[in-house]
């Protein structure tokens, strides 16, 4: 059922075998792209009797065989229209992706990497995690039968080591950020651990991109003038836009007119200013400062340059908001539209209102803001 033929280095084109396990390009350390016989895409129509889920796609979903699939019911998040939102947008929409299993939108990545992982045999995964992560390798790594270790900063909140440790993984909290949890972990990997870190590991993006299959699907195959998404890793980010270029390829779509956005936060922001300074290489980025966008502290994504290629293919742009920004967004949306957003999805909102009043977004035009996750994974976050 599935059109997946191979996997592809994003920088030297190098092809490598579905059929083992893959990690990531080692000849250029770069993230490998599932690939697809586009060509033998069937019509669009077929989605109507499809299951109301992220599954609804599977020609381009990489699992060879159903029986593989580790599902609780991921993605077909609704795409809300916000029109009590009095700022000066007359298309806006948020698409709440709160509304999934364990929380978050981590759940499409995950659902994902764990199927292929039981596909190519894998009993134990692990990962570095700034909660929703960790949240969602836990919960299908519980339905899978498998062994998870899950690495998240000292600071994460309370929840995610709670509901973790609840579905049976190992929990390790490591001072520091991100990268220091992401480096205990590989300190204390054994063979026969799987590694799921974004984008070292190449089937996250294909659940994440199903938000852009979604978005089109949800807009009657009309895609939006600008997407603005939280961005830590990035793998929404690049997914999305790998969404929308094999729906071009497949004649779902007529033309992609969508800008992408990489909304950052003030205390860790190596996109925003390796963007402002077209630099397309590595920006490490040292002791980013605490936030309540946990998700957003993450000093220097692995698909750096992929989330760079996003933004100016797309030519998208690439912004920063703080903390009181997200806090002030928080209470906005719950007032106007009733949705109480994570931190991450407040961030997008603020960052609109700023490239509205830029004149980078004309009022016109139709914007979509992605809430990646649940406010309640965060409520120590925002007494
Ligand atoms: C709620 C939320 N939004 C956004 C992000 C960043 O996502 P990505 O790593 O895909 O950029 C995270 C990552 O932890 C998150 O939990
Ligand atoms: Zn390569």
């Amino acid at each position: 059922m599935t059109l997946f033929t191979h996997l592809e280095c994003h920088e030297c084109g190098a092809h490598y075998d579905p059929k083992q396990l893959q990690r990531f390009c080692p000849v250029d350390n770069q993230p490998l792209e599932a690939k697809y016989d586009c060509k033998k895409a069937p019509d669009k129509n077929v989605l109507k009797d499809r299951s109301w889920d992220m599954w609804r796609y599977r020609e381009m979903l990489p699992v060879f065989d159903d029986a593989h699939i580790v599902s609780l019911g991921e993605g077909m998040s609704p795409l809300l229209q916000a029109n009590n939102l009095d700022y000066g947008f007359s298309n806006l929409y948020i698409k709440d992706e709160g509304q999934n299993p364990t929380g978050s939108f981590k759940a499409r990545g995950l659902s994902m990497a764990i199927s292929k992982a039981k596909e190519l045999g894998v009993k134990v995964s692990s990962i570095p995690t700034a909660g929703n992560a960790g949240s969602a390798l836990s919960a299908y790594g519980a339905k899978a039968g498998m062994t998870i270790h899950a690495y998240m900063p000292k600071q994460t909140p309370e929840v995610f080591q709670i509901d973790c440790g609840i579905t049976g993984a190992k929990v390790n909290t490591i001072e520091g950020n991100i990268s220091d949890a992401g480096k205990q972990m590989r300190a204390d990997m054994q063979d026969d651990w799987w590694d799921v870190t974004t984008l070292k590991e190449p089937y996250r993006l294909e659940g994440k991109k199903t938000m852009g299959y979604e978005i089109a699907e949800q807009m009657q195959w009309k895609l939006p003038d600008v997407i603005l998404y939280p961005t830590g890793g990035g793998t929404g980010l690049i997914g999305i836009w790998k969404a929308f270029k094999e729906m071009l390829e497949m004649g779902w779509i007529e033309d992609i007119p969508t800008r992408m956005v990489a909304v950052q936060i003030e205390q860790c922001n190596p996109i925003v200013q390796a963007f402002e300074n077209n630099d397309s290489g590595s920006f490490p980025y040292e002791n980013p400062g605490v936030t309540i966008a946990n998700g957003l502290r993450v000093p220097h994504a692995f698909g750096h340059k992929l989330i760079l290629k996003t933004l100016y293919e797309s030519k998208g742009t690439a912004i920063d908001v703080s903390d009181e920004e997200m806090h002030r967004g928080i209470s906005e949306l719950a007032k106007a539209e009733g949705l109480f957003v994570s931190p991450e999805g407040a961030a997008v909102w603020e960052a609109a209102k700023k490239l509205l009043d830029q004149g980078w977004i004309k009022e016109e035009e139709s914007v979509v803001l992605l809430n990646t996750g649940s406010a309640y994974k965060y409520i120590e976050n925002m007494r």
